[in-house]
C-alpha cells in the first residue's frame, strides 16, 4: 500500500476547510471519499475539494471497500458511536477530540477497538504532530529548564450561537470539551504522567446550559498544571511551561497558521533564545503519521488509552465543579 485511502464522515467545517485540504497535501494519504446525511452537500463537497465518492450517507462510506482509514469530525456525542460503527466495518479511524462524552463512553471504544488489533485507532490531537511539540518535550527532558515544575495554559474565543453543536448540552457543548481539553492534553504529554488530583471552578451559561469558562488546577506527581478555557471570552491561546531553571513559552500553541514559521521562545541560565520551525501543517503530519502508522501496521503516535485518560481528567474536573473541592483521579 502506498497510500491509505481515507474517508470522511460528514462534511464538518474542521474537515472541509483544514484537514482534508491539508491530508491531501500529505504523501501517505489520499481522501477517496465523503459523506453527509444529505447526499448533495456530499457531492458538492467532493466536486470543491476534488473527493472520487460521494455517500448520501455515513453507512454507504463504510460499506465502501474502497476506503481503508475514515476521519470522524462528527458533532462530539457522535464520536463512539461512529469510530465503534467504522471499526466494525474493518476501518482504521482518526477520532476528533474530545474520543467521547464521558471516561465510562471513552472506556467503552477502547474495549471495542481492542476486538480489532489489526485497526489502528487515534485521537486527533493534531497539535501533537507539530515539530514544536516535539521539540519542547526534547528540551524538557534534556534538563533545560532544569526540573518541571508546572504548564500554565489558555485557550478562548468567542461564540454564542445556539445552533453551534459546541453550545448544545446533548452534543458534548462546552469549553472544557472543546478547547479545554487541549489545555489538559499539553501537560500530561509534557510531564509524560497523569494528574493524581484536580480542582476546577465553572461558569454555566444560564441560557445554553453550557459551561462557557472553566478555570482548574492540576496536580502532578512531581507538580502542577493551572488552565483557564472559555467559548465566551476575547480570544486567546498561549501555554507557559516552567521548570526550576529556566522557562518555555510556546506563542498560538494550538493552532498557528501553517503559512509562516512557528517559534518557541526559551529562556534559562544560559541566556534567551528564539527557536524556529518552518512553516507545516499539523494536520497534514497528522494524517501522515497515522497513515504511515496504518502501512508499516506499526504503532500510532498516540495510542487510544491517551485519549481515555485526559476523558478521566475532565470528568474528574466535573465532579470537582459539582462537590465544590478537590478530585482524585
Ligand atoms: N482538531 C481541530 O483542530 C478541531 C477544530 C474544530 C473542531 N474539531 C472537532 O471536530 C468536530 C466537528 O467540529 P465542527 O466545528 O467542524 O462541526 P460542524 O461544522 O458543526 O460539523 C459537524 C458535522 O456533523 C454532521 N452531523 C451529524 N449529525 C449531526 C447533528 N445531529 N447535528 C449537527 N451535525 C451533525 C454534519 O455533517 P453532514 O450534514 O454532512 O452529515 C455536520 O456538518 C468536533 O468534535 C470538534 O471538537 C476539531
Amino acid at each position: 500500500m502506498n497510500k491509505v485511502r481515507w474517508g470522511v464522515l460528514s462534511t464538518a467545517k474542521i474537515a472541509v476547510k483544514d484537514v482534508i485540504p491539508a491530508m491531501q497535501q500529505g504523501t501517505n494519504s489520499k481522501v477517496v471519499a465523503i459523506a453527509s446525511r444529505d447526499p448533495e452537500k456530499a457531492e458538492k463537497v467532493a466536486d470543491k475539494l476534488g473527493i472520487e465518492k460521494a455517500y448520501g450517507s455515513y453507512e454507504k462510506l463504510l460499506e465502501s471497500n474502497e476506503v481503508d482509514a475514515v476521519y470522524n469530525p462528527l458533532p462530539n456525542h457522535l464520536h463512539v458511536n461512529w469510530s465503534i460503527k467504522a471499526l466494525q466495518a474493518g476501518k482504521h479511524v482518526l477520532c476528533e477530540k474530545p474520543i467521547a462524552l464521558s471516561h465510562v463512553e471513552a472506556q467503552q471504544l477502547l474495549f471495542e477497538a481492542r476486538k480489532y488489533p489489526g485497526l489502528k485507532i487515534m485521537e486527533a490531537f493534531m497539535y501533537r504532530h507539530h515539530p514544536r511539540w516535539k521539540k519542547v518535550r526534547e528540551l524538557i527532558r534534556s534538563g533545560a529548564i532544569g526540573e518541571l515544575k508546572t504548564v500554565r495554559s489558555f485557550f478562548s474565543y468567542f461564540n454564542d450561537d445556539p445552533d453551534n453543536i459546541r453550545n448544545k448540552p446533548e452534543m458534548g457543548g462546552g469549553s472544557l470539551m472543546d478547547i479545554g481539553c487541549y489545555c489538559i492534553s499539553v501537560p500530561r504529554f509534557l510531564f509524560e504522567d497523569e494528574p493524581t488530583r484536580v480542582i476546577g471552578s465553572m461558569e454555566i451559561d444560564p441560557e445554553l446550559k453550557i459551561e462557557r469558562l472553566t478555570s482548574a488546577i492540576l496536580s502532578f506527581p512531581s507538580g502542577s498544571a493551572t488552565f483557564t478555557s472559555a467559548t465566551q471570552l476575547t480570544r486567546h491561546q498561549s501555554v507557559s511551561v516552567f521548570g526550576t531553571e529556566g522557562k518555555i513559552e510556546i506563542p498560538m500553541p494550538f493552532n498557528p497558521t501553517s503559512e509562516i514559521p512557528t517559534v518557541l521562545h526559551l529562556e534559562n541560565n544560559t541566556g534567551e533564545e528564539e527557536i524556529s520551525f518552518e512553516p507545516c501543517n499539523q494536520y497534514t503530519l497528522q494524517g501522515d503519521h497515522f497513515s504511515k502508522a496504518i502501512i508499516d501496521d506499526s504503532n500510532v503516535p498516540t495510542g487510544l488509552e491517551d485519549a481515555v485518560a485526559n476523558m478521566k481528567v475532565i470528568d474528574a474536573l466535573n465532579e470537582s465543579n459539582n462537590e465544590g473541592g478537590w478530585v482524585s483521579c
